[in-house]
């Protein structure tokens, strides 16, 4: 590249503005928004997985309708992030054979199963609010597309957390039985929200240069104090206890000081010895296969409309 391309893309980040698909951009900064773009679709899709699991089974034709309409939501998300990632020169179906073949990651906390009606109370809650929390910086991220995808999925999600609340605010309201479910859904996902945040900042390899890039605003360790500081008032009004013994406020930080989650169990899931890891991965290629022939009646009837055109 000129000199000049390479000024002009470290002044364009420099000045916090956007960079576009077809603006001067090194091949590794395109290549990182590549891995997390995907990933974040990945982790969208295959979310719908631990809660689609509980559609036949909604307590209510209330609750049913909401919990669809919430899981065609993350479809939607995952679209716009393929979408965004596409303008960087891939296709969608590369990334797909890319994480059915398991050479791109997707979230961790995808791999937990969903045991009981709260799961989708406290996946609402405490996963969507994390998602919230790491996604909102996101929305002013160096990379046009991805960011402007991100302003509408964050409204989306803050719905999604606040319907989880609610549900759970619900039963917290009803029998003793139903309170003793809330918590024992709080207690198995705590641990795993705080993973999404990744890696604890001194074993993150890709902070510091997607940081200096603007892809990212914040660093991991950051943005889970943050989703600790606004979780613990929230637990408190639903009277539920955080699994955290060492939790407490901290008077001279102004933040809470909080335990560190299981960093073993966290890499055995992202490299995939997850409870769910293998059933995630083989339920996505399923439905990748059976779909092949809606793609390729698609791909038909449009090669068939273009060749009408020219005529
Ligand atoms: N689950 C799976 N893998 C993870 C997780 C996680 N929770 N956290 C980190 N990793 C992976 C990283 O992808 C990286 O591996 P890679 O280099 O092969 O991609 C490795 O662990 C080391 O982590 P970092 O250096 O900290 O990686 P990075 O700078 O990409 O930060 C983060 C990770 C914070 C998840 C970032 O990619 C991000 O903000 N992504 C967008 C948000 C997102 O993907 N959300 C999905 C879940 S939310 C939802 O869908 C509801």
């Amino acid at each position: 590249p000129s000199p000049e391309l390479e000024q002009q893309f470290d002044a364009t980040v420099a000045r916090k503005d956007r960079i576009e698909p077809r603006d001067w951009m090194p091949e590794a900064y395109r290549k990182t928004l590549v891995r997390q773009i995907a990933q974040h679709a990945h982790s969208e899709i295959i979310g719908m997985q631990p809660e689609g699991n509980w559609i036949g089974r909604a307590p209510s034709l209330r609750r049913k309708a909401i919990l669809l309409a919430k899981v065609q939501d993350e479809a939607g998300h995952g679209l716009y992030l393929y979408s965004a990632c596409e303008t960087l020169g891939v296709t969608r179906d590369e990334l797909t054979r890319m994480l059915i073949e398991g050479r791109q990651k997707y979230s961790s906390i995808f791999n937990y199963p969903t045991l009981s009606y709260a799961d989708v109370g406290t996946i609402g809650w405490l996963v969507d609010g994390a998602a919230i929390c790491n996604q909102v910086p996101l929305c002013r991220t160096s990379f046009g597309p991805y960011g402007r995808a991100m302003i509408r999925i964050c409204k989306e999600e803050s719905f999604h957390q606040r319907q989880g609340f609610e549900l759970l605010m619900t039963m917290m309201r009803g029998t003793d039985e139903q309170r003793a479910m809330v918590q024992e859904s709080v207690d198995r996902f705590w641990w795993p929200a705080l993973m999404m945040f990744g890696p604890p900042d001194a074993d993150s390899p890709n902070t510091e240069q997607s940081m200096a890039w603007g892809i990212k605003t914040h660093t991991n360790d950051a943005l889970r104090q943050k989703f600790v500081d606004m979780s613990v008032p929230q637990a408190t009004a639903l009277g539920v206890t955080l699994p955290d013994p060492e939790l407490r406020w901290n008077e001279e930080r102004g933040h809470h000081d909080f335990g560190q989650p299981d960093w073993a169990e966290f890499m055995r899931v992202v490299k995939g010895g997850g409870p769910c890891n293998a059933q995630r991965v083989a339920h996505r290629k399923r439905a990748w296969e059976d779909g092949a022939w809606v793609r390729e009646a698609a791909l038909a009837f449009a090669e068939r409309e273009a060749a009408a055109q020219q005529e």
